[in-house]
């Protein structure tokens, strides 16, 4: 599918797509069909769509008046759902085709940026696997409708670099667990950091185990499939300080909970937990190409969960590679396990922020729900650029406590610290386990067991990975100064 940019509707588009505001009429359209108005048949309520044909004062066949929900309310954010909806309402008509007229007072970058991600993000499918996919609908062209700058025309390309950059994570992350086991997943990182130019290194067991990494490397160890770390890195051509970000990643390409193994009831869900791994290979995508001027370095820990003859019991006690030993008592929580070896890693690879995001915890989802990500910090001031780059991109996102208390439920009697808490605060004693690690480097940990999949499609995006929160990652690194 190609996106473009041009300064005019005249074409000849299989339609075209204008914007009605809740509570208002479109000139255009009460002009040439008052009735539509009379009838009460268009309300402008967000994500109404109406397809009309012939409509006089239109070159294309058709119109889709989309409602855009009340304009005082309207975003950047909201054009980037309502524009992704068009699109998918109109290939569920098989039209090839199309136009996007964007508002008034939505014109200007943020919005042809956002349009453009929508438009790319709308249009992908979970198909991949499929063996027949003749009777795929596909959109060939799409035209946002503005005024034809440079600027202009940066936010396209902006834009569609975020829609493929989510694609591509969409993609992986779908991909099942037999297809997509840890190898794999750095296989795939690899092609994008070949063909984006970035440096990349993959640390085998071997390596793993002579740098002492015990705690990423028990939860792998009762798995067929050996584990990876990968380290994916971007550096500027003019760096404007000396700040380095890391983005890390749950790479958990099957969650079965090893030992401590999880109902077969809904397990099959558990191929999403590297979404977070998969976030960061798009946000390392995304990066390469939009060339913030801070260095980034992604770092996915890649295992499989699994039960078996050599895994990791509960009661077992390992030494991370920060050389602290844990107790593990469950090896389901092992999501923190993997993790605090990446961080102790990055922070020797020299980084001076970190951001991870996890599918970490069932509890987060109980605490929140799908509606937002939950957030937990140990600076105050990183916290603030997350919540404002989190809401460019249209995240939405949750601050969650780090309270000290945390801290006494994950004491061990035997190691230095328990994998574990009580049954109470979740998603909290796993953001606390993670602190511990990371000490004082400036940090946002995010929880994305709740976000990272939708369980039905909605009408902006087909079901499945959300790619959550790869838009994130990418406004907070091009916001950095
Ligand atoms: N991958 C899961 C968390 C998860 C649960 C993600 C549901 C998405 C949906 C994680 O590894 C896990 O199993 N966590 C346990 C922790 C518990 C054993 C302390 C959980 O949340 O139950
Ligand atoms: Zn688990
Ligand atoms: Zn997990």
């Amino acid at each position: 599918m190609e996106v473009n940019l041009r300064s005019t509707a005249t074409l000849a588009a299989d339609a075209v797509v204008i914007v009605n505001w809740d509570g208002e009429q479109h000139a255009a359209v009460a002009a040439a069909l008052p009735s539509l108005y009379e009838a009460g048949e268009v309300s402008g309520k967000f994500l109404e769509f109406t397809l009309v044909h012939g409509l006089a004062g239109f070159d294309s066949k058709r119109v889709l008046i989309a409602g855009g929900g009340k304009k005082e309310k309207f975003t950047p954010v909201l054009l980037k759902k309502l524009v992704a909806a068009a699109l998918r309402f109109l290939k569920g008509k098989n039209l090839k085709n199309f136009a996007v007229v964007l508002p008034a007072g939505f014109d200007g970058e943020a919005s042809i940026a956002a349009a453009a991600e929508g438009l790319i993000t709308g249009n992908w499918e979970p198909d991949a696997l499929k063996t027949d996919r003749s009777a795929d609908k596909t959109v060939e062209t799409v035209t946002v409708v503005a005024a034809l700058t440079p600027e202009n025309t940066a936010a396209l390309t902006r834009g569609i670099v975020l829609g493929e950059a989510e694609n591509l994570t969409r993609d992986i992350a779908v991909e099942p667990p037999n297809v997509l086991n840890p190898l794999a997943l750095a296989e795939r990182a690899r092609k994008m950091a070949a063909a984006e130019g970035l440096k990349i290194d993959v640390l085998d067991r071997h390596r793993m185990e002579q740098l002492g990494m015990g705690s990423l490397l028990c939860v792998a160890q009762g798995s067929a499939a050996p584990p990876a770390l990968i380290v994916i890195e971007y550096r500027p051509a003019q760096a404007a300080s000396a700040d380095h970000i890391a983005l890390i990643g749950k790479g958990v390409t099957f969650d079965t909970g090893g030992i401590s193994i999880k109902p077969a009831d809904g397990m099959e869900k558990m191929k999403y937990d590297m979404c977070g791994g998969a976030a960061v290979i798009g946000a390392m995508q995304a990066i390469a190409r939009l060339k913030p001027s801070v260095a980034v370095t992604g770092i996915i820990p890649a295992v499989e969960n699994m039960p078996g003859p050599a895994s990791v019991r509960p009661s077992d006690i390992v030494k991370s590679f920060s050389g602290k030993t844990v107790e593990v008592l469950n090896t389901d929580a092992e999501g923190r396990l993997i993790l605090i070896d990446a961080i102790t890693y990055a922070k020797k690879l020299g980084a001076t922020h970190m951001v991870d995001a996890a599918t970490l915890t069932g509890a987060i989802a109980v605490a929140l729900g799908p509606s937002a990500s939950g957030v937990f910090t140990n600076n105050d001031a990183l916290l603030g650029r997350w919540m404002a780059a989190a809401q460019v991109a249209g995240d939405s996102m949750w601050p969650m406590p780090l309270f000290d208390e945390y801290r006494e439920q994950l004491k061990s009697v035997y190691a230095d610290i328990q994998n574990i808490g009580t049954r109470w605060g979740g998603a909290c004693t796993a953001a606390m386990f993670l602190k511990e690690f990371v000490e004082d480097t400036p940090w946002v940990h995010v929880d994305i067991a709740g976000t990272a999949w939708y369980d039905d499609a909605k009408p902006f995006l087909a079901k499945g990975p959300t790619a959550v929160p790869l838009g994130t990652f990418v406004q907070l690194v091009l916001d950095w100064k």
